[in-house]
């Protein structure tokens, strides 16, 4: 790991800066309806308390359009977090000003607030150098662990850490670089990659960087009609996405000029449409019938997809095999689950829906990593630099 990591740091006494991700799906009443996120970050927040930090945390919640909206305030968060530390956390109700600096002035060693939702100031988004000069106000130290951010360019992920010095990694994020990054830098062999959800154009550079280090590409999801449309094979009423089958084509032939097996469905799941209410049918073979859309991968292409993830000894995993949402087009993503869990390979699962099925099928702790990052997981793999990563200090 090229950069400073929060374990480097003598952190006593200090005001740290912590950005962490706290963007946690709420519920009808407006609590955490899921604290993966906050539980993630426990370790970081925990060893700056346990060396006398005195800690401010700081994180977004959704898309507020940078104004306050009272349904996305991190309040509840502040609630749930103090649970788990067994600890008060204060919550500050904005995350510059003199409230925040009265009470981040206040804080004693081994104390811990929580600023208010950062994106209800648009400059947070805008990565205005003023108010990232705000925020760096309230600390001496900076330290990111908010890897689900990494990818933004914002005043609380990037600037902020040109500001306080050092600019140190949160060990979420230190584990998040670390597993990721074996996933595109010497990665054992064979190195299998699981593809599937909706669109190829959402995954091209994903694709396109990962099949530099693969053995074999298997795919699912609507995604794979594209691919069999640009085959010639015959899709019904699947969703394919016209516009991409050079590209699907352009794939292929990449595939078998450096020998990497891109594998798709041999068999489906077929539905009339995408409905609850729908029966499954399963076609052996890899056409769809005219008056049919594909919803899952098929029985056949279960067990192939199963046998060849159980010979790899490094795996990465991204995107849903089917419509798993419903039940009766679950079965390959669920299939799928289970053969990664199973396997003694180094896992890696990330993208919410891939992340919400090895959840839904309680296998999240069999899966050596399941990141906390879905479109910053996608943008590392895919060969980007994470501006919120690039930022901080380098050892
Ligand atoms: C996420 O949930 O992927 C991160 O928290 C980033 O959120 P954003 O896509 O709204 O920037």
């Amino acid at each position: 790991m090229p950069k400073l990591s929060i374990r480097d740091l003598d952190l006593k006494g200090k005001r740290v800066f912590m950005r962490v991700d706290f963007n946690v799906p709420l519920d009808a009443e407006g609590g955490v309806a899921d604290d993966t996120r906050i539980r993630a970050s426990l370790p970081t927040i925990q060893l700056a308390l346990r060396e006398g930090a005195r800690l401010i945390l700081a994180s977004h919640l959704g898309r507020p359009k940078g104004k306050p909206d009272p349904k996305l305030s991190l309040a509840p968060v502040a609630g749930r977090l103090s649970q788990l530390l067994g600890q008060p956390v204060a919550f500050v109700k904005d995350s510059i000003g003199p409230e925040a600096e009265a009470a981040a002035a206040a804080l004693g060693d081994g104390q811990a607030l929580l600023l208010e939702n950062l994106r209800f100031h648009a400059e947070e988004e805008k990565n205005d150098p003023q108010f990232a000069r705000r925020l760096a106000a309230l600390a001496e130290v900076y330290v990111n662990d908010a890897f689900g951010t990494a990818h933004r360019a914002h005043a609380s992920t990037e600037g902020i850490a040109h500001l306080l010095s050092p600019a140190a990694a949160g060990l979420l994020m230190e584990k998040e670089l670390h597993y990721l990054g074996q996933a595109v830098e010497n990665p054992p062999r064979p190195y299998v990659v699981i593809v599937g959800g909706a669109k190829v154009s959402d995954k091209i550079e994903f694709l396109q960087n990962l099949m530099r280090f693969a053995d074999a590409v298997l795919i699912g999801g609507a995604m794979a009609y594209t691919f069999l449309k640009a085959r010639g094979v015959n899709v019904g009423l699947s969703k394919f996405e016209a516009d991409k089958l050079d590209l699907a084509r352009d794939l292929l032939s990449f595939s078998e000029r450096r020998s990497i097996r891109l594998c798709l469905p041999s068999d489906h799941v077929v539905a009339e449409k995408i409905d609850p209410s729908a029966a499954a049918e399963v076609v052996s073979g890899t056409a769809i019938p005219a008056n049919r859309l594909g919803v899952d991968i098929g029985p056949a292409t279960r067990a192939d997809y199963a046998a060849q993830i159980q010979q790899a000894r490094m795996i990465v995993w991204n995107g849903p095999m089917g419509v798993f949402e419903i039940p009766q087009f679950a079965a390959g993503t669920l299939a799928v689950a289970k053969a990664v869990a199973d396997s003694s390979a180094i896992s890696i699962v990330g993208g919410g829906d891939s992340v919400a099925a090895v959840h839904q099928a309680g296998l999240a702790d069999k899966i050596s990593h399941v990141s906390t990052g879905g479109g910053a997981s996608l943008e590392f793999l895919s060969g980007m630099k994470l501006p919120g990563v690039e930022a901080l200090t380098d050892k």
